[in-house]
């Protein structure tokens, strides 16, 4: 989940490495670290974000790595912070990605008078390239290598006395910027986006060569490959925090106008994707995080609006199912990234079994996007903050334009979701937010805070105690209405807050009745929902939108999180120990 970049052109390479680890800083943020070639080769570790370095005096260099880190193996220090490097310090690498036979690999290198000063499993590849070039070149060193490597990785590696980047990748992302007189690698699009927009996307078990142009081989066989040049649409703005102190509000911000873009595909598309649907022997919909709440979700609206039970699975589980699986079922991944392992893991059995693919995923050219039979986009552009918010809505958007598509009823689910972006920009008006500010104030010291929704709603609690938790580190967790009172009620006492989605459906008395039982032990009860009603304390009103109320419903409860985790120092955009794009299974 670490982030990596590697940098060869004009440009004071310094510069870009910082710029580029910044971007990528979402990735992972416990410690970062550089190597640059220049006179010699210069090496900075920090423990810590780069977002808190302003600029590094490493002197002139034109080509170097940069690599920010969360951590598999090894402690949070400099010492276990990359780049690592060869016995010689000629070699400097940076990894993503687990190297399962490192301890087999560290003793052969050990036997071979390697000494090693990290406890990562990433320092073994710097000294086995190291150990190949005895007996051939850079290039070929990296690439036997790599070979030996079980795992996945990422890698980039540079050596003091070549001036070209040699990277590789196996089921970890790496892709390439193709700029005028310069090249990048790069974990993900946006750490080079100010510099090009064109880009090599690469696949597993490739290597590539960034020297006067791009070279790319098969690890494998070693023979040359050739490789298309995609031009891809996101700006640099796009993936700037612009008027905005966090990308997390500014995202929140932003789903007015994501919503219409999840809307923008041609109905071929929506009705093509609905066939397949339709036709499918057993529906699955795989995901993580907030992405599995989205397709949790869905499958409510697809059960009321199209009469179709789909299965929805946790992606990290969803191998086990693998006995159901047939030519005739249909499976959609559905991510953000189209990155995360254990999705990626989960098409790789559904293929196994010969089952179609079709995903709905925001990042074009990702692993998920390539590996799909067909990919739907969001069009959400680039979401940086590590907590998902308007991608939360671009999916729900997508799944629910599916359902209404798969009913035939594409024409009333277009019109419902564009009425609900229009409602969601009121909802992120400034007036709203000052009423979450003062919700915010009142429970930002709270050890719990509980949240409870039915039917449609019951997904967007568990959506809604995620993103507490998540960011404000205020315990939080979600429940079906019906389901606090089996245990978890114990816990409310005087003051405790609960959450209430009650929106104007056939949830609503029931879902109140819920409220009614925890207020009467003490508690708290803040109602999100289309009219006021005497159970709630505090009560934020929300457009009433039937089916479409999990997409409205969530709004402010993102926004209360942001000003839950600003008004208890967190750092909303990247909350302790998480990662966006979670590339390790
Ligand atoms: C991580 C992120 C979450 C995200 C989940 C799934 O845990 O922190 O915000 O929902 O991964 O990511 P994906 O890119 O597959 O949607």
């Amino acid at each position: 989940m670490c982030g990596i970049i590697g940098y060869k052109g004009l440009r004071n390479a310094s510069d870009v490495v910082i710029n580029g680890l910044k971007r990528l800083e979402y990735r992972g943020y416990d410690s970062w670290g550089m190597a640059l070639i220049g006179s010699d080769m210069n090496v900075v570790k920090n423990v810590g974000k780069i977002g808190e370095v302003d600029e590094i005096n490493v002197g002139e260099a034109h080509i170097g790595i940069g690599h920010t880190r969360w951590s598999t193996h090894g402690k949070v220090n400099k010492l276990n912070a990359h780049p690592h490097l060869s016995c010689d310090k000629k070699i400097a690498i940076v990894h993503n990605g687990i190297i399962e036979n490192y301890q087999e690999m560290r003793r052969y290198l050990i036997s071979k008078d390697h000494v090693f000063v990290s406890d990562t499993d990433s320092e073994v590849i710097a000294h086995l390239i190291e150990e190949h070039m005895k007996t051939v070149d850079f290039v070929e060193a990296v690439r036997r290598a790599v070979n030996e490597l079980k795992g996945s990785y990422a890698i980039v590696a540079m050596h003091k006395d070549m001036k070209y980047l040699v990277g590789a990748k196996k089921d970890s992302p790496l892709v390439i910027g193709v700029g005028e007189n310069e090249l990048f690698f790069a974990s993900d699009v946006p750490a080079f986006l100010e510099y090009t927009r064109d880009v090599v996307f690469m696949d597993d078990g490739e290597l590539a060569v960034l020297n006067s142009g791009v070279e790319i081989f098969d690890i494998e066989t070693g023979k040359k490959k050739k490789k298309d040049i995609t031009h891809v649409d996101w700006s640099a703005e796009q993936a700037s925090k612009g008027e905005f102190e966090h990308f997390m509000m500014k995202e929140i911000s932003e789903q007015n106008r994501t919503i219409k873009q999840a809307l923008s595909h041609s109905r071929d598309t929506i009705e093509d994707i609905a066939n397949r649907i339709n036709n499918a022997f057993g529906i699955f919909f795989v995901a993580c995080g907030s992405s599995y709440h989205a397709a949790l979700t869905a499958s409510y609206i697809f059960s009321k609006i199209a009469k179709k039970h789909i299965n929805v699975v946790v992606a990290s589980e969803f191998p086990y199912y693998k006995d159901f699986l047939t030519d005739r079922t249909l499976m959609m991944p559905i991510s953000q990234s189209g990155e995360t392992a254990d999705v990626l893991q989960a098409v790789k059995t559904a293929k196994e079994k010969g089952t179609h693919v079709v995903s709905i995923v925001n990042v074009v050219g990702s692993s998920l996007y390539r590996q799909s039979d067909y990919a739907l986009t969001m069009n959400a552009g680039p979401e940086i903050c590590v907590l998902s918010t308007k991608t939360y809505t671009s999916q729900l958007t997508l799944l629910t334009l599916l359902a209404y598509a798969c009913a035939g009823k594409i024409d009333e689910g277009k019109l419902l979701l564009e009425r609900v972006a229009k409602e969601v920009e009121e909802l992120t008006s400034p007036e709203t937010r000052i009423r979450l500010v003062e919700l915010a104030s009142k429970l930002k010291d709270k050890k719990n805070i509980f949240v409870i929704g039915r039917g449609v709603n019951y997904p967007t609690a568990l959506e809604a105690a995620l993103k507490i938790k998540e960011v404000s580190y205020i315990h939080a967790e979600g429940f079906p209405g019906g389901e606090l009172k089996h245990g978890t009620i114990a816990l409310i006492s005087e003051g405790t807050p609960c959450i209430v989605l009650a929106p104007n459906d056939e949830t609503r008395e029931e879902i109140i009745s819920n409220a009614m039982e925890i207020k009467s032990r003490g508690g708290y009860i803040i109602g999100i929902s289309p009219e006021n009603n005497e159970v709630f304390d505090f009560h934020i009103k929300v457009p009433d939108e039937g089916i479409a109320s999990s997409i409205l419903n969530i709004i402010p409860i993102q926004i209360l999180a942001y000003y839950l985790a600003v008004l208890r120092g967190c750092d909303p955009d990247k909350p302790r120990n998480l990662a966006k794009s979670v590339t390790v299974k």
